[in-house]
């Protein structure tokens, strides 16, 4: 082969293994042929740390796919610039970052505690789509404010349309082909657009922009002045559903080890009983005062993180670990393994959220934590997802017992295709002495 070094390739490996079990088969090719391996010819599995923070850090070598889920709509006086997009994606980071979630805690709280009082007890409820509605409503709140009870309704259109984007086909049509789906996403997108850009002209014309991660678009920078209303429309779609679609599926995966681990249940509820009882009085302060609570959750995104596979294409011939990498080859990023991997974290398979708290066990303390990726396309809403998720956490902790439906059979589904997520989760909630 002269010199090439080839990644081994898993054997039996193939696309039909791969689509009857991808978890197992991902374990598999850790396990038997190491930290890269090829699944097929072109398309190879990063499956340890080292490699998947390679892959994600070296993105002109391994550029993300450009096929964004609501690509720009078309319009007659064209599509923002390169450039402008660039600064809509700058403003709409400001929004995200810590501190600003951290402002906005004590509007986050009540939500959550909401979702943890209104959870039917006493009987075994389908939680995902519960959860799904909570956070959306954070999340659509988050974003805009006192206009978001307006754009909810169009919030969860979008996530339908993406959910019958991704649902699998017998077939692959191309990019251009109008199939139902393609055509039901662009009519939610431009209902949506067509929701917010009045909101977007009355903020400007009232020169009342908000205090939220709009108003932070619509604010003039420095660096570029204003920006044009469709380059603010344009990016929202997208960051839109990002706020509740990966968020439900990792809640989904912390309610069921509250109902599995009730011991680690009952102390998350224990240190939930600092938080005020009026939950808008919670602030950043009382967040940190949930170190265990915050424990849970990146043990839970650890075991089973949301985004377990991320894509990569090598845009030339390039090498991995001591492999070469042909130009056009497929990269998958495999957080899933590379967290199951014991180089990384004692007893990787056990759920141990003491890991994350100086467990005088694992002194070396917890290795790579990939569930938000990292590098250049790192997860932007990481400081907003935690927040959510540790109090909706917390108040459900406080308020209820869980438990799973009595039987053999796990009540829900583990679905891998377009993240990982336990699908039709059943649960019962008890409400604690
Ligand atoms: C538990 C919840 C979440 C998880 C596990 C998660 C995970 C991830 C991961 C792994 C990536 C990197 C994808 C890649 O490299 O291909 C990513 C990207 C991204 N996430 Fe999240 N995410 C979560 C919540 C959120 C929230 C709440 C928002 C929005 C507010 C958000 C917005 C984004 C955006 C915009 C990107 C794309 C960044 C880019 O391409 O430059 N995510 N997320």
């Amino acid at each position: 082969m002269g010199g090439r070094n080839e990644p081994p390739r898993l054997a039996g490996g193939s696309f039909a293994a791969w689509s009857r079990d991808r978890l197992a088969c991902a374990r598999r090719g850790a396990e038997e042929c190491g930290d890269v391996w090829q699944l097929e010819p072109g398309v190879y599995v990063a499956a340890a740390a080292g490699p998947c923070e390679a892959v994600l850090r070296r993105a002109q070598d391994f550029p993300k796919a450009s096929a964004p889920l609501f690509p720009p709509l078309k319009r007659p006086e064209g599509a923002p610039t390169p450039e402008q997009r660039s600064y809509a994606h700058a403003a709409r980071m400001r929004g995200l970052r810590a501190q600003a979630v951290a402002d906005r805690v004590g509007e986050i709280a009540p939500r959550t505690a909401r979702f943890a009082g209104h959870l039917p007890t006493l009987q075994d409820v389908e939680i995902l789509p519960l959860v799904r509605h909570a956070l959306a409503d954070i999340g659509v709140s988050y974003l805009f404010s006192e206009d978001a009870p307006a754009l909810l309704p169009y919030a969860s259109q979008l996530f339908l349309a993406r959910e019958a984007l991704v649902r699998p086909s017998r077939w692959m049509w191309p990019r251009w082909v109008p199939t139902p789906a393609r055509r039901f996403r662009t009519r939610q997108q431009i209902a949506f657009t067509d929701a917010l850009r009045p909101v977007v002209r009355r903020r400007r014309s009232s020169g009342r922009l908000g205090d939220d991660m709009l108003g932070q678009m619509l604010r003039p920078s420095p660096h570029y002045g204003l920006l044009p209303e469709e380059a603010v429309l344009d990016t929202l779609p997208g960051i839109t559903v990002a706020t509740f679609e990966t968020p439900s599926r990792a809640a989904g995966w912390i309610l069921l080890h509250l109902a599995r681990h009730p011991r680690a249940a009952d102390r998350v509820a224990a240190e939930a009983a600092s938080l005020p009882a009026d939950p808008a009085a919670t602030t950043s302060a009382h967040l940190g005062g949930l170190p265990y609570t915050q424990a849970v959750v990146s043990e839970v995104l650890r075991l089973y993180p949301p985004s377990w596979l991320l894509t990569r294409r090598a845009a030339r011939q390039t090498q991995l670990a001591d492999y070469t990498i042909d130009a056009g080859s497929t990269v998958l990023v495999c957080p899933y393994t590379a967290h199951r991997d014991a180089r990384e974290y004692d007893e990787p398979d056990r759920f141990r959220p003491e890991r994350w708290l100086g467990d005088p066990d694992s002194p070396a303390g917890p290795g790579v934590f990939l569930a938000f990726g990292t590098g250049p396309h790192g997860c932007e809403g990481a400081a907003l997802a935690m927040t959510m998720l540790t109090l909706l956490t917390a108040q459900t902790a406080r308020r209820c017992h869980l438990s799973e439906p009595p039987g053999p059979e796990p009540g829900y589904q583990v679905s891998t295709l377009e993240g990982l997520a336990t699908v039709g989760l059943r649960l019962r909630a008890t409400v604690r002495d």
